[in-house]
């Protein structure tokens, strides 16, 4: 498995990325008021199978507690991996709905945070600096440049406005595997001189807190919320690098 992607490699991730984006375009008519996230999920997989693809969270994971639906659905102070359940979505719930996609043997991934009804300008700032934070760390994803600029992009543009930046999960590589090298923070570390480079595919997702970084992990084993139950937001496109302007595979309405 190679950080750098052939000709072949790259048709296949996008084809799955182009099911990713045609999944969220498709369900954003379906969130709202007294729908359940069960529901929700149901139609993200049947869309996903039509497409001929595979519902790549489906049973993520190595140990007893494999991830357990199509998607991941993320309701006010949860911050990702929320599970689709019998909660029923009501005004003023911000939602992330994160999907993935296997299609011969490559991966597409993307999120996106979704209002319903009439959401509090709290939380609809919230949004905006969220995703703009998400194309602030893309437009950083170039040839040459270190994987610190996203993080820094990412990170400078979230904590300016007020916000936290979620520490203890990340972006990454996706290509063959749902998850590979590198790690794509959302923060600056020191440490981290990885170099990017030409023909690799990353998925950007910064996870962004109204409040602390901190979160915490339920007891379901997946769903993470924010620790001082203050909202969360979650943005992410899987992008390839080029030689010039970055392309984003997942791109749809937003
Ligand atoms: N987009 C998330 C990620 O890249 C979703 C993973 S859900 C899991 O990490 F179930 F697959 F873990
Ligand atoms: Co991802």
């Amino acid at each position: 498995m190679s950080l750098v992607k052939s000709e072949k490699e790259i048709e296949l991730i996008r084809a799955s990325c182009k099911i990713v984006a045609n999944v969220l375009t498709y369900i954003k008519d379906f969130i709202k008021e007294g729908t359940t996230t069960f529901e929700i999920d149901r139609l993200i997989e049947e869309f996903i199978l039509k497409s001929g693809g595979y519902p790549a969270f489906k049973g993520y994971g190595s140990g007893k507690n494999k991830y357990p639906a199509s998607s991941c659905i993320s309701v006010n102070e949860e911050v990702v991996h929320g599970i689709p359940a019998e909660r029923k979505l009501v005004n003023g719930d911000i939602v992330s709905v994160d999907v993935g996609v296997l299609k011969d043997g490559f991966y597409g991934d993307a999120a996106y945070t979704f209002e319903v009804g009439e959401v509090s300008a709290k939380k609809k700032r919230l949004l905006n600096v969220t995703r703009e934070s998400l194309y602030k760390g893309i437009s950083q994803a170039r040839d040459g440049n270190e994987l610190n600029d996203i993080a820094s992009a990412v990170q400078d543009y979230v904590e300016g406005s007020g916000y936290g930046v979620v520490r203890d999960l990340c972006g990454h590589g996706i290509g063959s595997h749902l998850h590979e090298e590198p790690a794509v923070l959302n923060y600056y570390n020191p440490k981290n001189r990885f170099r990017i480079v030409k023909g690799m595919t990353i998925a950007i997702e910064p996870m962004v807190n109204y409040g602390t970084y901190a979160i915490k992990t339920l007891k379901d084993g997946w769903t993470t919320v924010t620790k001082d139950k203050e909202p969360s937001a979650h943005f992410e496109h899987t992008v390839l690098v080029t030689d010039g302007e970055p392309e984003i595979l997942t791109k749809s309405f937003y």
